[in-house]
């Protein structure tokens, strides 16, 4: 949700800014601007839409700032897009300000004018009233009177060479590579370009002079820290003209083989005793991660017979929830910057949980605020849809719920030793691509799905639905198979696609009744099992059969083919897959 890049570079710096910029986009494309500090004072150029509306000729300056911006105050415009400016002022923000109508008031009433819409543009303009020629204390003292959650990065026409940036509660990393320093949201914009990183923490300020970061307090007294080596690992490359999306599924095997070597060398004695002596076991995640953190509520029950509440972090966060000392919190993003995520897990620390991260972004807050992190080793995902993120967190829960029934039973489920074979069976499930294709375009026209399952299969039906939703844009609804006749099955007519996903041989006949009853309606149901041949004249049309794994962990597999056809189902319709409208990766506010 927005994205914030600085750069000072003696030679390069925008073009080094711009790059940064075109990595930073999935956080946010609604609009996108940069800005240099030169010798003839600091030179602006933004522009709604896309950060290739930027491209043309350089400007001036060994200091700089960019944003691409995901918007929340103010419509997509020219005039909202960041940097703002005030004075000797340009100024970049992530966040939300919550007292920014108060602020502006203020302002106003001191004869202040303002050119946008947006919360951000009060900052600059309370940094540039509170100036008197020290820049990091105009900078401090405006932070000081902000609600909310913010990382900016600011210029200051008389401090050519310096960037000053804070952050609270938005992520804000620094990046030293050979000729140039950044400060970034995000670790992965920034792959290529340096070669260390080092995060800060809330409340903390950057400051940028030359080539010197340095990291400060909010009186100006430095911070040590040590930046740690980052390198870029797994992330996907496009394949010609495809999409990041469809370079993302292909390559969930070699994410599943990344996380299970990263799992194996993990010490889980302290996760799994805690997961034994748990009163209660919780899960806070949002989207995709949630219906992950849903399977393995569901497993964990099942097999160690451990009582799990799931609950969606927006939820959690607000819901006073029961949690406290002896209990777990299971965590699970793929960015580790989730906002709500994040204040689930403060919640629950604050009342003494103990909190397990499932997260694939090692440097982010969440993996920082966690007792216990489980990497998952997906690599950089730049589709705004997650994908290949979803199987590795599934293979990390289940190899945890495995960690937790040897310690409860001293035995490892038989299931736990096909983990070894998940990244094979997720390579055959690939295969299913040229059947989702087919099957997307024979249900091009189609103006609403359903999906449907029991047990486990729910939650792939959910991931299922709102991938189709998140992309494609058609209205797609998910429910437990055997809830359908209880009022959704009402808006089921001629044509209507109902998908099912059926791995559990026991619920297969109860599935497939509840496709029955759809079909009876005019329904055209699609199965997908590994079971086609128990299925077969069921009335339903069979997607090619699923790789087989043992049932537990068959969701690996099963949503593959799901995860396809959204993303042929959108590329067919005419959409961009890795840039789906209103939405962008890493929802750092609310
Ligand atoms: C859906 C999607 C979102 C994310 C959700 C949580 O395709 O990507 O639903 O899963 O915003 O994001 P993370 O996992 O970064 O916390």
């Amino acid at each position: 949700m927005c994205g914030i890049v600085g750069c000072f570079a003696e030679s390069g710096c925008y073009e080094k800014l711009m790059a940064a910029l075109v990595n930073l986009e999935y956080r946010g494309y609604d609009s996108a601007g940069v800005a240099l500090a030169g010798e003839k004072g600091i030179a602006v150029r933004k522009k709604k839409g896309a950060v290739r509306n930027l491209f043309g000729q350089p400007l001036a300056g060994t200091a700089g700032i960019g944003h691409t911006r995901w918007a929340t105050h103010g419509k997509p415009s020219d005039e909202n897009a960041h940097p703002h400016t005030a004075g000797k002022f340009a100024l970049v923000h992530n966040g939300i300000i919550e007292n920014y109508a108060a602020l502006r008031a203020e302002l106003s009433a001191r004869g202040e004018t303002f050119s946008s819409e947006t919360d951000s543009e009060v900052i600059v303009k309370l940094i540039a009233a509170l100036y008197s020629g020290d820049f990091f204390a105009a900078v401090a003292a405006a932070c000081a009177r902000l609600k909310g959650s913010y990382a900016v990065a600011v210029l200051c026409a008389d401090h050519p060479r310096e960037i000053v940036c804070a952050a609270y509660k938005s992520p804000l990393v620094a990046g030293a590579g050979k000729g140039a320093v950044y400060v970034c949201s995000d670790v992965p914009a920034l792959f290529g370009a340096v070669s260390y990183v080092c995060p800060a923490e809330d409340g903390e300020f950057l400051h940028v002079c030359g080539s010197e970061i340095v990291f400060r307090r909010a009186d100006g007294t430095p911070v040590p820290k040590v930046f740690c080596r980052t390198e870029e690992e797994g992330g996907a490359r496009r394949q010609g003209g495809g999409s990041y999306m469809e370079a993302e599924i292909a390559q969930i095997p070699q994410g599943i083989s990344r996380t299970l070597a990263c799992l194996r060398g993990c010490d889980f004695a302290p996760a799994a005793r805690v997961l034994r002596a748990a009163g209660r076991v919780f899960t806070a995640a949002c989207g995709t991660a949630h219906h992950a953190a849903l399977a393995f509520g569901h497993l964990l029950s099942q097999e160690a017979r451990i009582p799990v509440l799931c609950e969606a972090a927006s939820e959690f966060r607000y819901g006073d929830p029961l949690i406290g000392a002896g209990d777990v919190l299971v965590a699970v993003s793929q960015s580790g910057e989730t906002a709500d995520t994040l204040e689930a897990v403060r919640l629950a620390k604050q009342r003494g949980a103990f909190v397990i991260a499932v997260c694939n972004a090692p440097l982010s807050t969440l993996s920082r605020l966690a007792d216990l992190l489980l990497q998952t080793c997906a690599g950089a995902e730049v589709a705004v849809a997650a994908t290949k993120s979803y199987n590795c967190q599934l293979l990390c829960l289940y190899y945890l719920a495995a960690q937790a029934v040897f310690f409860k039973t001293t035995r490892f489920p038989a299931w736990f030793f096909a983990l070894e074979g998940a990244a094979r069976a997720c390579g055959q499930a690939l295969e299913s691509a040229a059947a989702a294709e087919r099957l997307a375009r024979r249900l091009q026209g189609a103006r609403a799905m359903y999906f449907i399952g029991r047990g486990a299969d729910r939650f792939t039906a959910a991931e299922g639905a709102l991938k189709v939703r998140e992309i494609a844009y058609v209205f797609a609804e998910s429910c437990p198979a055997g809830e359908l006749k209880h009022g959704t099955l009402a808006l089921v007519e001629e044509g209507f696609p109902v998908f099912a996903v059926a791995t559990a041989r026991a619920l297969l006949q109860k599935t497939v009744n509840s496709l029955a009853e759809a079909r009876a309606r005019g329904a055209r149901p699609v199965l997908f099992t590994q079971y086609g041949a128990e299925a077969a004249g069921c009335g339903a049309e069979l997607f090619p059969p699923l790789p087989s794994l043992p049932e537990p962990l068959m969701p690996l597999v099963s949503v593959i083919p799901l995860q396809w056809f959204a993303c042929h189902f959108c590329l067919l319709r005419g959409f961009d897959p890795d840039r789906p409208r209103n939405l962008a990766k890493s929802v750092t506010v609310e």
